[in-house]
């Protein structure tokens, strides 16, 4: 077959050449121009590619979330937690409320007062309502800013002092709250009262974002006699703001508020709301826990 021995000739001086000194069709010149072009041309791309990143991250900061704007309201959460947000105990059996009394008596502890004495890091706030606490810009040179001290005796039959039970043996549960942490963030009480429910209405002080819990179901009404609320000013205080980020005020403590169910009727399913107002708080439709929050609890007696 001379064709094959051709083609197989063909291919072999396709590969080197040697009367032409070519290698796969090209001189040894020729292959180094090819080579020097893609390097400068990746590097190029590299480059442009490294380029970019970096001047991005030079808008950035490290302290402050650039797009703030868009991020939601912030959050309120409950201790202790439960799936489906169902408390069910019985007031005379403890291994019923155990996990419930646990949660808090864990959340507690970094509220203890001995954890608040590095006189660096912590200072004194006040025990009442006051303005928002400047501490400098994010980006200035102060470093690490202090913050306020809170302490767990403010939440007085909540605090679990006294009461290791935070009030389940006595058929009048504690639950502490919060508003979840937003860098920047300055709450603003509500200015006025009128959108606000008329059993909270006298809540509203200059210094304090009210909370207010109620029955979340028309049918409790008249179930829920009384709610206690312990904490400063009853709400979260704004000197407790704004809040520096983790970088720059990592020993940052939240604001607490105690909500004590003093008096509902027991052996009977209720839904209780609780809501935080404010001027720049809404609520979401999606968002069950922005803003506000609702528990069922359901206390036996017998
Ligand atoms: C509105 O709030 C103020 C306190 O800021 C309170 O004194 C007043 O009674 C409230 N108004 C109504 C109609 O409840
Ligand atoms: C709980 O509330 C009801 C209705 O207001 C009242 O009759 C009862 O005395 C209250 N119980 C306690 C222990 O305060």
């Amino acid at each position: 077959m001379p064709a094959n021995k051709d083609g197989d000739g063909g291919w072999k001086s396709f590969l080197w050449n040697s009367e032409r000194r070519e290698f796969l069709g090209r001189t040894g010149g020729s292959w180094f121009k090819i080579l020097v072009f893609y390097i400068i041309f990746y590097g190029c791309l590299a480059g442009i590619f490294i380029g970019t990143i970096q001047a991005l991250l030079l808008t950035l900061s490290n302290y402050k979330p650039t797009y703030q704007d868009r991020v939601a309201p912030p959050g309120l959460s409950h201790t202790p937690l439960s799936e489906k947000s169902e408390f069910v105990f019985n007031m005379h059996e403890i291994e019923t409320y155990m996990k419930y009394t646990k949660g808090l008596k864990d959340f507690l502890e970094m509220y203890d007062d001995d954890a608040q004495l590095d006189q660096m890091k912590y200072e004194d706030c006040g025990d009442t309502p006051g303005g928002y606490r400047n501490r400098g810009d994010l980006e200035s040179e102060v470093g690490i800013r202090k913050a306020c001290r809170f302490k767990r005796s403010w939440l007085m039959e909540c605090s679990g002092v006294q009461d290791r039970t935070f009030g389940f043996k006595d058929g009048k549960p504690c639950m502490i709250i919060k508003l979840n942490r937003l860098v920047n963030f300055r709450p603003r009480p509500p200015t006025s009262n009128e959108s606000i429910p008329e059993d909270a209405q006298a809540k509203v002080q200059p210094n304090v974002i009210p909370i207010h819990c109620t029955n979340k179901r028309p049918e409790d009404a008249g179930k829920i006699h009384e709610i206690k609320y312990f904490g400063i000013g009853a709400g979260f205080p704004l000197q407790y703001y704004p809040y520096y980020g983790k970088l720059l005020q990592p020993q940052y403590l939240q604001p607490l508020v105690a909500i004590q169910l003093a008096n509902v009727t027991m052996n009977t399913e209720l839904r209780i709301e609780c809501k935080v107002y404010g001027e720049n708080i809404g609520y979401s439709e999606k968002d069950r826990y922005q803003g506000r929050f609702d528990i069922k609890i359901s206390i036996s007696n017998s």
